[in-house]
């Protein structure tokens, strides 16, 4: 039924792919294969083309966007391009001042951590993020039957580096806010949920054929909190983007726990790392949704006859998966040999060429 609900400008071409055909769970020639942050610095051509221009700088240039996304699309011959940028370029946008430190990630010069600060998070527009719109208008023109992956940050992990004013291991702050002030929090996860579906909207009718909410660090929390300060924050995302039915991706790190809220939340495709294998997964997440991972990272700086033997076990797993998406558990690292990136994607191809 998703496909009569997608709007003109969605790129048709794409909608026999693997990738998608396995987003909707549909017979597929192979298992498609693309990696969370295939884009960036294990790349030496990406070295080339960012030197002297900070991350920042790079999201809101067209022409640079388009060149890294495709990068790792030409290199590895994945079945899906992740458009280039980051979780707080919609943030940036909307005019929080905020900068992404190398080696560091995100900081906030100013936290939100009253109930004054969320008016600072006013409403995004596309008219906010005209960079965007170009670049996947340049990009989908290039890749061609290949899918475009659009994405956002879930508000969970907004939030986190919002309160927290950058990169945080326990989350204290956030933590204090959620359990301390409910209301405050409710409501800055709610504005989050706007800002998020917005900017999801923009890149759905801008093309791309996917989407993907990272809420990379929502493991930090147990279920009961999840479903009761978080699922409906992230519930309002995927409903926002519905209508135009393309497949929602939902992914976090360590979130063995939450698998079957996090499908719940509205995802059509549950993104699981490498802590709990497919076939269980498949059973926490339940029927009616398909799954994408998750091979352990750290795996790819084994030799390749480790790496063929864990990825066989990720295969071996997935087999009885109504829709299997092969992917890292989590992002490649930048010291990963591209190489080996791109004798995985062959020997996922070969394995499960039907
Ligand atoms: O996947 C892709 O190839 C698309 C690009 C992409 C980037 N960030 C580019 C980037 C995506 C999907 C992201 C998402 C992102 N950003 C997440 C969720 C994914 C995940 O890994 O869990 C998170 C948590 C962030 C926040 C962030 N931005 C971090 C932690 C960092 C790394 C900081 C560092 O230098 O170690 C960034 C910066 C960033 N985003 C880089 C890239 C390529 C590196 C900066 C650079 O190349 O100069």
């Amino acid at each position: 039924t998703g496909q009569q609900t997608t709007t003109a400008t969605s790129n048709d071409a794409t909608q026999d792919s693997a990738f998608l055909k396995a987003c909707r769970r549909e017979p597929v020639p192979h298992t498609p294969v693309w990696f969370m942050r295939q884009a960036g610095r294990s790349l030496p051509e990406y070295l080339k083309v960012r030197e002297g221009i900070a991350m920042l700088d790079s999201c809101m240039m067209p022409e640079l966007v388009t060149e890294i996304t495709l990068q790792p699309v030409r290199r590895h011959k994945v079945d899906a391009a992740i458009y280039f940028s980051d979780i707080v370029v919609p943030l940036k946008a909307i005019g929080i001042d905020l900068d992404i430190k190398p080696g560091v990630g995100p900081v906030i010069a100013e936290p939100i951590r009253t109930r004054a600060d969320l008016a600072r998070l006013r409403d995004l527009t596309p008219e906010d993020v005209p960079y965007v719109t170009e670049a996947i208008g340049m990009l989908t023109a290039e890749l061609g039957a290949t899918p475009l992956i659009g994405f956002a940050g879930a508000p969970f992990t907004l939030a986190s580096y919002l309160v927290e004013g950058g990169p945080s291991r326990n989350h204290e702050r956030t933590k204090a806010m959620m359990y301390g002030d409910p209301q405050l929090w409710a409501d800055l996860v709610d504005r989050l949920a706007e800002i998020t579906g917005a900017f999801l909207k923009v890149q759905i009718e801008a093309g791309a054929s996917a989407v993907q909410l990272f809420d990379s660090w929502v493991g930090a929390l147990a279920p009961a909190d999840y479903r009761r300060a978080v699922l409906p924050a992230s519930a309002k995302v995927f409903d926002a983007v519905a209508p135009y039915g393309v497949p929602r991706i939902h992914f976090g790190v360590g979130t063995g726990e939450l698998l079957g809220l996090m499908g719940e939340a509205g995802a059509d495709v549950v993104g699981v790392d490498w802590r709990v294998p497919l076939d269980e997964a498949a059973r926490r997440v339940g029927p009616g949704k398909a799954l994408q991972g998750n091979l352990d990272p750290a795996v790819l700086f084994a030799p390749t006859p480790a790496v063929e033997a864990k990825t066989r076990e990720v295969l071996d797993a997935a087999a009885g998966l109504e829709g299997h998406i092969f992917n890292l558990g989590h992002g490649v690292m930048p010291n990963m040999d591209p190489d080996a990136l791109t004798r995985l994607v062959q020997y996922v191809h070969e394995q499960t060429a039907r």
